[in-house]
């Protein structure tokens, strides 16, 4: 069916205003709320159902090299104010990540995706990686299903500004496959530091990868989504993390069907629930 088909358009047309409404949106200005977004279905990484988690024992919890010494600034990131943990992050982006060619996704990429937000985020979104329109910009969720992740924010009552967002790898895997197990190991550190950091109340997984690497399992998203786990990956002198797996945006887009639509819309009412947003 071509993206012009004005039966095509006008069902994405109602399907983004019942979004509205079951996200709560009420006071979307009409043009926006009718607008659907551009239909490249090529523009955002396909979170695959197929695990990228890691096979090995080097995952969150238990890798050695991921963990922040004593002693490093980033063991007292917790203490320090936001002036000062977002500078410990822009130092981590530029000197680090920017640079980064631990892995060969580093070949291929226009610019790493490092994330962004607030330093003293009560939330982290975590996504998968960059697609294309991310590693153009440099910034992450900037293609439709950003602009999906735009509105669930604003559902929650939240400013994209007052969230921090990032993913499990910093450059763009090719032809927006999912990252493989070395890489997402080779960027799980960066991660871990940003949580680390920005210690939030609580951390959003958007779809299988960022959900098996954050809880190290091997369970899929569709088992895990809806039920509270836990970040273990600052243990032992850092708290446990609330974890709320969900489906990623981009999932949504390709399976939007109203179920699914509520799925994550509970999912996003428990968060709010939990952190007395409600
Ligand atoms: N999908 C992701 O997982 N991350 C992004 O930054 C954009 C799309």
């Amino acid at each position: 069916m071509s993206e012009t088909d004005p039966n095509r358009r006008m069902r994405i047309a109602r399907q983004h205003v019942q979004t509205d409404q079951l996200l709560g949106i009420a006071s979307v200005p009409q043009g926006e709320a009718a607008a659907p977004p551009p239909l490249d279905e090529t523009a955002e990484p396909a979170p695959a159902p197929a695990a990228a988690a890691p096979t090995d024992s080097t995952t969150a919890s238990t890798e050695p090299s991921g963990a922040v010494p004593t002693g490093s600034p980033w063991s007292a990131a917790p203490e320090l104010d936001r002036a000062a943990r977002q500078q410990l992050l822009e130092q981590m982006d530029r000197d680090e990540v920017s640079c980064c060619t631990k892995c060969p996704l580093s070949e291929g990429r226009t610019r790493t995706v490092f994330g962004e937000g607030d330093p003293d985020a009560r939330i982290m979104f975590i996504g998968e990686g960059p697609g294309q329109n991310e590693d153009e910009q440099g910034r992450p969720f900037v293609g439709r299903a950003g602009e999906l992740l735009n509105k669930q924010i604003a559902a929650m009552g939240l400013e994209r500004e007052q969230v921090f967002i990032a993913n499990v790898v910093k450059c763009r895997p090719p032809n927006n496959r999912a990252p493989t197990p070395a890489e997402v190991d080779a960027c799980e550190p960066y991660l871990r530091r940003q949580i680390q950091g920005i210690r939030p109340d609580a951390i959003i997984t958007l779809g299988g990868p960022a959900t098996k690497l954050i809880l190290d399992t091997k369970l899929g998203i569709t088992r895990l989504r809806g039920t509270w786990a836990t970040y273990d990956g600052l243990l032992p002198t850092g708290p446990q993390v609330p974890v709320m797996p969900t489906f990623h945006p981009a999932y949504l887009l390709r399976s939007y069907t109203e179920d699914n639509r509520r799925r994550v819309w509970s999912d996003l009412q428990q968060v709010m629930e939990r952190l007395g947003m409600k």
